[in-house]
């Protein structure tokens, strides 16, 4: 009998592939006869196109073709609603017309027989505009209603709320806060470009494109050209961070596509990084306002959070601001408010943590606020409004662990020794900052299917259409299918990220394992039965000898339902997050010095990789607090650090340790594998964190993120 591998740590299945390069991300799927595309983008704001003059671009050397809305031909771009695309708005239609609606917008696409050769064509195209100026400040627009679609968010996230009366009772409370916080655009700059090799046979298109959606990408290119189902496959093994951007099909899909059948021959076309920050998403600006009241022993009684996120002037995009306002306390009176400003740039996405993290970074750093006014440690006040149930929509919690959580995190941190007077800890001159936050994600849960097929050397092939984009899918979702079938991992060769395998939900949300693992789970159970092993000890010999007996592989597929179970809990991973920083009183530089997480997740499939996606988290919510931020020129929209040398990301030195833990978590009610969201968790309270910590040290309470050094100075 094979040892159970759930809970074991084992290191990636795929790591060697990886470090060897025999891993293949999308631009490494060279195909024969390839044609290289590069788009062209606009440098204009808002306008239009007056002249395109392509003379000198088409007289280069290997230059095949130069296509733009003269000559592109009109697209079908039927309807195509995936729930990865805004529920409201169109998706912006790529060379249909003259109309430039953001900077970065493609105009044309050039394409040549080498990148080369695309690429200085590209730069020679002459393109003439009409041009007047952007409106892509938060603060120079009107913010609007959110267009009410049904179909948007199960419980409807995003929706307003009020219980009780918040306003009342904040002018009753004893003690208040009242403050605004905001966070500055962010994009997600996973280190692989986006992009995609397009190949037509016919009416049928391959597509090797960078995605953590293959099923909705083909899907959404046959809606573009009017394709019959099944018409385009999606080709995606591995993606080399996503945190987001390809959850959505963006324009440059369609554009290699599109270039490849004019050119009747294979085209690749790879982002530059100075396009990701145009047409790939990215974390809405926001603007938030959060209100509390308490009573002078520190019971919360009037919670307000009223948030504005930017977005499209085509699109409403919309995220979970003010969603864990709701359930994070117990609090009898909360209001809850979320309006969206359109602006002239691209439509904004999901990105690491949506929604949540940016609105607890208001929440938790309000509750910070109130601690301190309040006179009282900023775990004990959280402790004091703990629920006993999801008081929003009046559901059990099928569990909640936040108390453990606190409890173990601030244990393995030793925040007792801390001394609650800003400016009091000191490490020689510098100023030394502990602060802490909590940290909430649902646990979402779609359908998903997988097959499972027995070989006759007694291993198992298991396809489903899911991604990996790092977490390590192929691992983890190995050792689901081993445990089920009663085999070693080496036994199974696990596949996705092909649109015609059994299709998955989107590989985001922090939903992959809830909803794909529990199809591969009900697959090997399956094939288990269908093979005849019956009560027989299984071994791949065992098995072998079945296949060996039937005289063809036997395969078995399984769809997982999910969602039903949301109705009758409130399902969440929770968390408590401290950090600590060090901040010279001089340059007013500040440093992560170490974070502690811990984290409620229900069971831990691989405490390795689990680990590793949390501390990955805790990076992206550093750099959430001191780095990150897309500065667009407010003349013509233009991202000014469109680079990675201009856009800060932490870089090992910016870090110190980083701890996760896992609270002993088993929830029956969740889902067949007992297993919450990991990973979105991992930034949502990481920057409050790090920011209560920068007022612990300084005094200052910065409410607008990245904290620059100009504001501690
Ligand atoms: Mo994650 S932002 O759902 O890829």
């Amino acid at each position: 009998m094979t040892e159970l591998s759930f809970g074991l740590p084992l290191p990636r299945v795929d790591g060697p592939a990886k470090v060897t390069g025999q891993a293949r991300y999308a631009a490494e799927f060279d195909q024969p006869g390839q044609a290289h595309g590069v788009i062209v983008s606009s440098t204009v704001g808002l306008g239009r196109i007056v002249g395109i003059d392509d003379r000198e671009t088409l007289a280069l050397p290997g230059v095949l073709a130069v296509l733009s809305h003269l000559n592109a031909p009109k697209l079908a771009y039927r309807k195509h609603k995936s729930g990865i695309d805004p529920a409201f708005g169109e998706r912006l239609h790529v060379l249909q017309d003259d109309r430039i609606r953001f900077f970065g917008q493609p105009v044309a696409v050039v394409v040549a027989e080498t990148l080369d050769q695309a690429e200085h064509a590209a730069n020679r195209l002459g393109l003439s505009y009409e041009s007047e100026p952007p409106v892509v400040g938060l603060d120079h627009a009107e913010a609007v209603e959110i267009i009410p679609d049904a179909g948007r968010q199960p419980g409807g996230r995003a929706s307003d709320s009020a219980r009780g009366d918040a306003d009342a009772a904040l002018g009753r409370a004893e003690v208040q806060v009242d403050a605004t916080y905001g966070m500055a655009r962010e994009n997600h700059n996973p280190m692989e470009p986006h992009a995609t090799v397009a190949a037509w046979q016919g009416d049928q298109l391959t597509l090797w494109s960078k995605s953590q959606y293959v099923v909705n990408e083909a899907a959404q290119i046959e809606a573009v050209f009017g394709l019959a189902k099944r018409s385009v496959r999606v080709i995606c093994p591995y993606v080399g961070g996503g945190f987001g951007t390809s959850l959505r099909t963006w324009p440059h899909v369609t554009l290699a596509a599109l270039a490849a059948r004019h050119v009747g021959r294979p085209v690749k076309l790879v982002l530059t990084r100075r396009q990701m920050f145009d047409t790939t998403g990215h974390r809405p600006c926001t603007r938030q306002r959060v209100a509390l009241g308490a009573s002078a022993d520190g019971v919360l009684s009037a919670l307000i959070h009223e948030g504005t996120g930017e977005t499209s002037r085509h699109e409403q995009f919309v995220e979970a601001l003010t969603a864990a306002s709701r359930y994070l306390y117990s609090c009898p009176n909360v209001r809850t408010r979320y309006r969206l400003t359109p602006l002239d740039t691209g439509t904004p996405t999901y990105m690491r943590g949506p929604g949540e993290a940016s609105g607890i970074f208001a929440v938790e750093s309000a509750m910070d606020e109130l601690a301190v006014k309040l006179g009282m440690d900023p775990v004990a006040l959280r402790l004091r409004n703990e629920p006993d149930h999801d008081e929003a929509h009046d559901l059990p919690f099928s569990s909640r662990s936040l108390r453990a959580c606190y409890e173990a995190g601030a244990t393995r941190f030793g925040w007792s020794r801390r001394d609650p007077r800003p400016g009091s800890m000191r490490d020689g001159r510098l100023l030394i900052g502990w602060g802490m936050a909590s940290a909430t994600y649902p646990t979402m849960r779609a359908g998903a299917k997988a097959r499972a097929r027995l070989l006759a050397d007694g291993s198992v092939e298991v396809e489903t259409a899911a991604s990996d984009m790092g977490p390590g899918t192929y691992t983890s979702m190995s050792q689901v299918a081993a445990d089920a079938l009663g085999l070693a991992v080496d036994d199974i060769r696990f596949a996705l990220g092909r649109s015609d395998f059994p299709a998955a939900p989107p590989h985001g949300g922090s939903m992959t394992m809830a909803s794909v693992g529990s199809a591969v789970q009900a697959a090997c159970l399956a094939l288990r039965e269908a093979s005849g092993l019956g009560n027989a000890v299984p071994s791949r010999q065992a098995y072998g000898a079945l296949v060996a007996r039937r005289g063809e592989p036997i395969v078995a597929d399984a769809a997982s339902a999910g969602g039903a179970e949301q109705q009758r809990f409130s399902m969440h991973a929770f968390g408590a997050v401290f950090a600590e920083v060090a901040v010279d009183p001089d340059l007013a530089m500040v440093r992560v010095r170490r974070v502690v997480g811990a984290y409620g997740a229900g069971r831990i499939v691989n405490p390795l990789l689990a680990r590793s996606q949390c501390t990955g988290g805790m990076v992206g919510g550093i750099g959430m607090a001191l780095m990150e931020q897309t500065v667009l020129d407010p003349r013509d929209g233009r991202p000014v650090n469109a680079s990675m040398a201009d856009y800060l990301v932490p870089v090992s030195l910016d870090i110190g340790t980083l701890e996760a833990l896992f609270v002993e978590e088993t929830d029956p009610h969740l889902n067949p594998l007992g297993v919450k969201g990991l990973g979105e968790i991992a930034l949502v309270g990481t920057a409050p964190a790090v920011t209560n910590a920068v007022f612990h040290a300084t005094g200052r309470r910065v409410r607008d993120l990245p904290i620059r050094i100009e504001a501690l100075l």
